[in-house]
């Protein structure tokens, strides 16, 4: 287990280029801080580098440049083999397009998770079932996800990036495609989550959703500022370049 106090990301100066043509900057200049056991929220206009971010906090993408220290290990000099290890041990992430397979069930969806965990097949059935009990889909186990709802897959999405008890959670859109009462499940089972000790970063452009977090940022053309609740640290000062996000609330 972290240390409650420590930062369990620390994102310094973090951009990410798209050589294009045209060339596209999704992130700017992210300085970002999650202590262990945070429940973050981030907003931000469509196109303003949210996923892009999330792909870099889940060792899925790397920064062209900045630093990125995970638990305080530095990831830009891991091998793509470590990344992949130390994602599917310690990161949960429900992403906003789902990236289910198809013409598997759901309890398969999701027991595939541990497998970069190197969990036993028999362990991660049990835990893929746990889980999607969590999320009300115990009914639904053994159902193609190509055959549910849109919000039944997103509720298997989420069991997925909890199956194997991630200390660090992100969620891009967790409820985009859940009524109001499907929400409410998501969002008290983050809340529950949060308590338990789960550090969580949740992308939203739903108010509701994002006041349910104990801290609140905003990203504006790729620039993000999020260090610990107005706690700047002079060790990280100066890495802005002009713009320091507004409060959030204001996507749309
Ligand atoms: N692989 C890529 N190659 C080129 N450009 C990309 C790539 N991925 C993202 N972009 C661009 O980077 C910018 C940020 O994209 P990103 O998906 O991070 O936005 P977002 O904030 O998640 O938006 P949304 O709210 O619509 O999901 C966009 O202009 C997008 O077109
Ligand atoms: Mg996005």
């Amino acid at each position: 287990m972290s240390n409650p106090r420590s930062a369990i990301v620390e994102l310094d100066g973090v951009a990410r280029r798209f050589p294009g043509p045209p060339e596209v900057v999704a992130v700017r200049n992210a300085r970002v801080r999650l202590q262990a056991g945070e429940y973050v929220a981030l907003t931000g206009p469509s196109g303003s580098g949210k996923s892009t971010l999330v792909n870099i906090v889940a060792l899925l993408d790397r920064p062209t440049s900045g630093r990125y220290l995970l638990n305080g290990a530095d990831t830009m000099g891991m091998p793509e083999r470590q990344r992949a290890l130390v994602r599917g041990r310690q990161i949960g992430v429900v992403f906003q397009s789902f990236h289910l397979m198809a013409w598997r069930t759901a309890l398969e969806n999701v027991a595939v998770a541990g497998m970069y965990a190197g969990t036993r097949r028999q362990l991660r059935m049990r835990m893929a079932a746990a889980m999607l009990d969590r999320v009300g889909l115990g009914q639904r186990a053994g159902s193609l996800t190509a055959t549910m709802s849109g919000g039944e897959r997103q509720r298997v999405a989420i069991a997925r990036a909890l199956a194997t008890q991630p200390s660090l959670l992100l969620c891009d859109e967790p409820t985009g495609n859940l009524d109001s009462a499907a929400t409410e499940v998501v969002l008290d089972l983050l809340a529950q989550l949060n308590r338990e000790g789960v550090t969580i970063l949740v992308i939203t452009h739903d108010r509701q959703v994002a006041a349910r977090a104990g801290r609140q940022l905003a990203i504006v053309d790729g620039v993000v500022d999020g260090l610990v609740d107005g706690a700047v640290d002079g060790a990280v000062d100066g890495l802005v370049d002009g713009a320091v996000a507004p409060a959030a609330g204001d996507a749309g």
